[in-house]
């Protein structure tokens, strides 16, 4: 296939490639980019791990391709923290409430939790898990995710 050369910005950093067009964006993320802390579970836009925001909002990494990308800003779990080290409240929240077993869900519940949170649509413990529904815990941390998404959005 012929490869086509892409420039992509994830986490505002810009990364020119050579590319076949069908690479996927969770590909092009973990390993063109090196940026491993997008998880890759189902692979069919069903468990929610590859979620990273494409111009602010939660895309589903698995179900995009990375030429899509191109032209938009991309950010991934990497970037949420300051650069002194200081966590997000969406991390320190998740620490907190013991919101992980294997933390295998955990950068995509973040980077979904991020784009709730910037659109302030979540207001209760019943909209959160409505809107959360897309990002599967195979480990069952369900009430401590939500809990730990109440206290980052300030309202635990
Ligand atoms: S790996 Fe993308 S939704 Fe499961
Ligand atoms: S913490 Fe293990 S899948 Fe969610």
């Amino acid at each position: 296939m012929t490869s086509r050369k892409v420039s992509i910005e994830i986490n505002g950093k810009t990364y020119e490639r050579d590319i076949e067009p069908r690479l996927l964006l969770s590909d092009f993320i973990r390993h063109e980019a090196g940026l491993t802390g997008t998880h890759v579970g189902c692979e069919h836009g069903v468990c929610g791990a590859c979620t990273v925001q494409m111009d602010g909002q939660p895309v589903r990494s698995c179900l995009t391709l990375a030429v899509q990308a191109e032209g938009h800003s991309l950010t991934t779990v990497e970037s949420l923290a300051e650069e002194d080290g200081t966590l997000h409240p969406l991390q320190q929240a998740f620490i907190d409430h013991d919101a992980f077993q294997c933390g295998y869900c955990t950068p995509g519940q973040i980077c979904s939790a991020a784009g709730l949170m910037a659109e302030g649509r979540a207001k209760t413990p019943d909209e959160i898990r409505e809107l959360m529904s897309g990002n599967i815990c195979r480990c069952g941390a369900y009430p401590n995710i939500v809990a730990a998404i109440q206290q980052a959005m300030g309202r635990s």
